[in-house]
C-alpha cells in the first residue's frame, strides 16, 4: 500500500520539468562513456606514474600534521572529521581524479569500472575458481578517484550483523563491540526509509533512501519469501535476518559516494590540501626509532617528500594498503626479504584476505518489464526515481540462515534483480567470462524478462592473500583470491542455490511460471546434482567486489597487522584505516562498515591529540 501510493506520487511529478538541454547532454554523455567503456583497456601497471617515480630529485612538499593516503570512502570520512580541528592541518593524497555526472548515475556504476576510474586489477589466475573466465582470472574492480570505490560502487547501504562486530572485540579488540559502533554507524546517516527505531541516523552527511517505484516483480520476491517463514526486516535494524527493500546510498536518485556526501562539505576548509592524480610510493619509517615521518608521492610527473609531524594514516583500501605497506618494509619478513626491501616490522601484511563470493542464477519468468527509452529514463532520473537511480537493477534483500546455528548471524545473502537492465552489453567484460560460457549464459539475457538471484557466501572459511610482485611502486601487486579453496564454501554455497529453488516453488514465484534457466556449461553434469551445481560455482561465481582483511586488527601476537586503535604494531606514528583492518568477515556490504571505522578512528584519534 506505502509502496503504490509512493509509486503513484512518483509518476505525477514525473513532468519533463527538466529542459531537452539537459536530457541531450546526460544522453550523449551516457552514449560516449558506454561506447568507451567497451573498448576501454584497462592498465596492466601504474605506468602513467613511471616519469615521476624515475625522476632523480625528490622536492619537498613541507610539513603536515596528518597525511592521508587514499580518498575513499574511510580516507573522505577522515579528511573530513580531522579537519573540523582548526589547529590539524591535513594533506589527502589520491591517486585519482574527480567524480562526474557520469558516475554519479547509479545505473552505469559497471562501465566506471572500465574507464580511468578503476584501478584495474584482475586476480593471478585461478586454480579453484574463476575458471569460467579469461586466463582462470577473476576481475577486482577498485574505485581510483575521488570516493574511491564508494564512486563506482552499487551503492547498497548494509551494516552487517551486531554478531559480526562482537566477534572482533572477542578477537581482544576493544571498543569495537557491537554496542560500541553503533553510534558511529548511526554518526554519518541521513536516514530517509521507514526502518527500526533507535537503529538510523538522522542529520547525518551520508544519505539513505529507497529507490522508486518497485517493479511489481518486488511482491512476489515478498511474498515469496513470506511463504519461506522468513519475516521481512529492516536489515540494518534490530533483526537482520529476513527479507527487506533495498537501502540504498542515493540522493534524490543521485549516488552519494563518501566524497559527495564528506568531503563536498570539507574541502573548502584551509587546513585541509586535496592533492588528486597522485600517487603515494612509500611511507617514510625510521629505522631506528620505528617512526613513520612522511611519505613520498609522485605527481605531475614530479616526486614530493612530504613530512607528516603527527601520523601518516594508510586509507588506500584493502589491495593497495597491504602494498604499501610492504613497499615501506612493514610486512612479512620472508616475503619482504626476497625483494631485498629493508625490513622495519615483520606483520603478516596481505595475508587474510576475505572475500564474498557469488554466484548468479538466471530465472526467466512470464513477466516482461516494458521497454523505457533513454529520453524517458533520463527525465525520471532528473527527477529523482527510476532504473537509472539504482545498481544492477538490484531491489529486494534476504539474509538467510540456512545451518540451523543458534548464534544467529546470516549464511547466505540473496539479492533479488529486475528487470529492464540497461547495461548487459558491459557484462562480458564485467564478468571476464570466457567465449563459451560468454555464448552459453550471457548470449541468452533476456534484457525486459530475467530475474536474477545472487547468491553471495557471507562467511567463507578460504582465506586469499595479496603479495607484491617487486620492490616497485608502478608495478601491480599479485591478488590471489584463492576462493572455494575450502570445500565447505561450495557446500555452504549449495544451501543458498536450494533456498532459491524453493523460494521459485512458492505460489508467488509460480504465478508468473519463474523458472531456472540451465547452463549448458555444465552440460556433462546431471541437471541439479551436486556436481553440476559445483562446476557452476566454480567455473561462474564472482565476487561482491568486497576485498577486506589485508591488515587485520588484533592483538600483537603475530596472526594481526594493527591494534584496536588501528595503529600499527610495532611502528610509531602509523594508522590504517579502511577495510584492510576487518579480522573477521561482515554478514553485509562493506562500505557502510568502513565508514563505521573512519568516523571511530577520527574520535580515537582526536582523542589521542587532546581535541576531545
Ligand atoms: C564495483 C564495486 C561495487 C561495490 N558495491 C558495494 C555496495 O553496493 N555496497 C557496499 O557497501 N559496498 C560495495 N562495494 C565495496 C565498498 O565500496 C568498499 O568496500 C569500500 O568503498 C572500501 O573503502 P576503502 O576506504 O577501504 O577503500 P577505497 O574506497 O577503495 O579507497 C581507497 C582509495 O585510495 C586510493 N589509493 C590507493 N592507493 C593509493 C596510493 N598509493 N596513493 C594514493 N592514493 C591511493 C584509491 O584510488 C582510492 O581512492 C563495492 C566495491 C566495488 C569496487
Ligand atoms: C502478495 O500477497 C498479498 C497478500 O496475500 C496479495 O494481496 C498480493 O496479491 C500478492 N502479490 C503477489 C504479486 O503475489
Ligand atoms: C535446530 O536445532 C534445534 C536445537 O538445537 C532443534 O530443536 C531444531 O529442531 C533444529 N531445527 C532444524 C530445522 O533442524
Ligand atoms: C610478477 O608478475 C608476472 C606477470 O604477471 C609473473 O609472471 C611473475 O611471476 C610475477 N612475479 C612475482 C615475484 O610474483
Ligand atoms: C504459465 O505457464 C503455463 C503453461 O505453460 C501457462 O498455461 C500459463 O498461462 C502461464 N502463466 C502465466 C501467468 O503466463
Amino acid at each position: 500500500m506505502i509502496f503504490l501510493l509512493a509509486t503513484s506520487l512518483y509518476l505525477l511529478t514525473a513532468n519533463p520539468i527538466h529542459c531537452s538541454i539537459t536530457t541531450n547532454y546526460y544522453q550523449s554523455l551516457i552514449n560516449q562513456r558506454t561506447t568507451e567503456a567497451l573498448g576501454y583497456k584497462l592498465p596492466t601497471s601504474n605506468n602513467e606514474f613511471k616519469q615521476g617515480v624515475e625522476t632523480e630529485n625528490f622536492e619537498e612538499y613541507g610539513e603536515f600534521d596528518f597525511v592521508i593516503v587514499g580518498a575513499g570512502s574511510a580516507g573522505s570520512v577522515l579528511a573530513t572529521r580531522l579537519s573540523e580541528i582548526d589547529d590539524f592541518k591535513i594533506l589527502l593524497l589520491e591517486a585519482g581524479n574527480e567524480e562526474d555526472d557520469f558516475s554519479e548515475i547509479p545505473a552505469m556504476w559497471l562501465y566506471n569500472q572500465f574507464s580511468e576510474k578503476n584501478w584495474g586489477y584482475y586476480t593471478i589466475p585461478q586454480k579453484q575458481s574463476c575458471l569460467g573466465m579469461n586466463n582462470k582470472q577473476c576481475v577486482v574492480p577498485r574505485g581510483k578517484l575521488l570516493g574511491g570505490s564508494s564512486s563506482i560502487n552499487g551503492v547498497m547501504y548494509s551494516r552487517g550483523n551486531c554478531k559480526d562486530y562482537d566477534k572482533w572485540y572477542q578477537i581482544g579488540n576493544r571498543g569495537w563491540s557491537s554496542k560500541d559502533v553503533l553510534p558511529y554507524f548511526k554518526k554519518s546517516e541521513n536516514s530517509q526509509i521507514r526502518g527500526d527505531k533507535n537503529y538510523h541516523g538522522k542529520g547525518g552527511f551520508w544519505n539513505v533512501e529507497y529507490s522508486a517505484p518497485d517493479s511489481p516483480l518486488f511482491q512476489n520476491f515478498i511474498n515469496g519469501s513470506i511463504e519461506r517463514n522468513q519475516p521481512i526486516v529492516d536489515y540494518n535494524g534490530k533483526n537482520q535476518i529476513g527479507a527487506s527493500h533495498l537501502q540504498s546510498n542515493i540522493k534524490h536518485g543521485k549516488r552519494q559516494s563518501l566524497a559527495t556526501a564528506f568531503l563536498d562539505n570539507s574541502r573548502q576548509r584551509t587546513n585541509l590540501k586535496i592533492l588528486t592524480k597522485t600517487l603515494v610510493t612509500k611511507v617514510v619509517i625510521d629505522p631506528q626509532s620505528k617512526q613513520a615521518k612522511g611519505v613520498e608521492f609522485v605527481t605531475r610527473n614530479k616526486k614530493f617528500h612530504v613530512r607528516a609531524t603527527k601520523e601518516v594514516i594508510v586509507s588506500a583500501g584493502a589491495i593497495n594498503t597491504p602494498q604499501l605497506l610492504m613497499l615501506s618494509g612493514v610486512g612479512p619478513k620472508d616475503e619482504l626479504s626476497k625483494l631485498k626491501i629493508p625490513i622495519i616490522a615483520d606483520l603478516p601484511v596481505g595475508k587474510n584476505l576475505i572475500e564474498h563470493p557469488r554466484l548468479m542464477l538466471m530465472v526467466r519468468s512470464d513477466h516482461a518489464a516494458s521497454k523505457i527509452g533513454i529520453n524517458k529514463l533520463i527525465q525520471q532520473y532528473l527527477n529523482g526515481f527510476g532504473t537509472l537511480t539504482q545498481a544492477g537493477n538490484v531491489e529486494g534483500v534476504g539474509y538467510i540462515q540456512t545451518k540451523n546455528d543458534s548464534n544467529e548471524v546470516p549464511t547466505i545473502e540473496i539479492l533479488f534483480t529486475v528487470p529492464p537492465y540497461i547495461d548487459t552489453s558491459i557484462y562480458q567484460r564485467q564478468l571476464n567470462y570466457n567465449k563459451d560460457v560468454t555464448n552459453s549464459l550471457l548470449d541468452r539475457i533476456d534484457p525486459q524478462k530475467d530475474i536474477f538471484f545472487y547468491i553471495v557466501l557471507l562467511h567463507e572459511k578460504s582465506r586469499g592473500r595479496v603479495s607484491l610482485n617487486s620492490s616497485s611502486p608502478i608495478d601491480f601487486p599479485n591478488i590471489d583470491l584463492n576462493m572455494f579453496a575450502e570445500q565447505e564454501d561450495v557446500e555452504t554455497l549449495f544451501e543458498g542455490v536450494e533456498y532459491v529453488q524453493n523460494l521459485l516453488s512458492t505460489e508467488a514465484f509460480k504465478k508468473i511460471n519463474a523458472s531456472l534457466l540451465e547452463v549448458p556449461i555444465c552440460a556433462n553434469f546431471k541437471i541439479g546434482s551436486k556436481e553440476y551445481l559445483e562446476c557452476l560455482i566454480r567455473n561462474l561465481a564472482g565476487t561482491l567486489y568486497h576485498p577486506c582483511g589485508t591488515a587485520a586488527m588484533g592483538p600483537n601476537n603475530g596472526n594481526f597487522v594493527v591494534g584496536d586503535t588501528l595503529e600499527v604494531h610495532g611502528v610509531g606514528n602509523l594508522r590504517v584505516v579502511d577495510a584492510s583492518i576487518f579480522p573477521s568477515s561482515i554478514s553485509g556490504h562493506l562500505n557502510a562498515p568502513t565508514v563505521m571505522v573512519a568516523e571511530k578512528a577520527a574520535d580515537l584519534i582526536k582523542k589521542e591529540h587532546k581535541c576531545l
